[in-house]
């Protein structure tokens, strides 16, 4: 196994793409985050924003009705079109041109639900990045894998990429069957954790941000507006990824002498993108 390729200012660096003086709102990218049920459109609520301030121009989110008056009051940014179900989504319809698609938080695991992803799997062509209860889908569904695109991005915390790969007995069987999975469906993998690591094939990337602080409700749904911010502003998938996580992870260690770990929350996360960019 190769050893793994540092994300660190340098790395970061020669990714990094400003932003131009002359851009306006309509080519800064526009995201479509697809996610929520009842009780859990919070996770919507955070990846949105959290999208927003990692620099597209447009947001719009795909949600239940019943997180309608929710989000346009959380996020006037943003804007939202919705299910025709009141709690869970039920058939996935845009009449957008997204650059960039995240799909999961808060999103529920309704037969209707996993049939909606399945529908979208089968035609979408746009840049995606999959998170939360959409790989849980996909672990139910394994034979759906396929339909992915090549480098679609997938966001599995350690419980959800068991669910993908199976068990493991040791990290280096971990890295060997993640490394396995990212070559059989050309996946970018983020492998979520302390620290977390990016698979692309044999390349194996290695985050230096972050800390305890992250261990806190809705931060994974942080990151997924986040990255798919990034893919929507043409970033290559594998450096929206890399860009995202080291972001990310910068947010809490700059934030930690203020909040401390108990008190950082994943709202912290998005009120310190601003400073990770600067
Ligand atoms: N050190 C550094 N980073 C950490 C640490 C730590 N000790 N603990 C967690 N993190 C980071 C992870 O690397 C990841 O980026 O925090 C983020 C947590 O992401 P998730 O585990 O996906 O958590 P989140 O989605 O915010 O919370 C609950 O998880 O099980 C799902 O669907 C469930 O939506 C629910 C969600
Ligand atoms: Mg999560």
């Amino acid at each position: 196994m190769t050893n793994p390729i540092y994300i660190d200012q340098k790395e970061i660096l020669k990714r990094y793409k400003s932003i131009d003086k002359h851009t306006h709102k309509g080519i800064q990218g526009h995201a479509l985050i697809i996610g929520g049920s009842y009780g859990k459109i919070g996770a919507v609520s955070l990846s949105s924003k959290a999208c927003l301030k990692t620099g597209c121009g447009l947001v719009t989110v795909f949600i239940p009705k019943c997180g309608y008056d929710i989000l346009q009051i959380a996020i006037p940014e943003v804007m939202v079109i919705t299910d025709n179900q009141e709690k869970f989504i039920s058939n996935i319809i845009f009449n957008i041109k997204p650059q960039a698609i995240g799909i999961g938080p808060g999103l529920g695991l309704e037969i209707e639900t996993q049939q909606a992803v399945y529908k979208l799997l089968q035609t979408n062509k746009i840049p995606l990045v999959i998170d939360a209860d959409a790989l849980n889908i996909l672990s139910k569904n394994k034979e759906w894998l396929p339909l992915l695109q090549p480098k679609t991005i997938i966001t599995p915390h350690p419980k959800e990429l068991e669910r993908l790969i199976g068990k493991w007995n040791s990290d280096a069987e971990k890295l060997e069957k993640t490394i396995a999975f990212s070559k059989q469906y050309n996946l970018i993998i983020v492998m979520k954790g302390a620290p977390t690591r990016i698979i692309d094939g044999d390349t194996i990337y290695e985050n230096t941000t972050g800390n305890a602080a992250l261990a806190t409700a809705g931060t994974g749904d942080v990151l997924t507006g986040m990255i798919t911010s990034l893919l929507a502003q043409s970033y290559e998938p594998i450096s929206a990824a890399i860009l995202g996580v080291y972001l990310h992870g910068l947010t809490a260690d700059i934030a930690l002498p203020e909040t401390g770990f108990q008190s950082f929350i994943a709202s912290d996360v998005i009120s310190n993108i601003g400073k990770a960019f600067l």
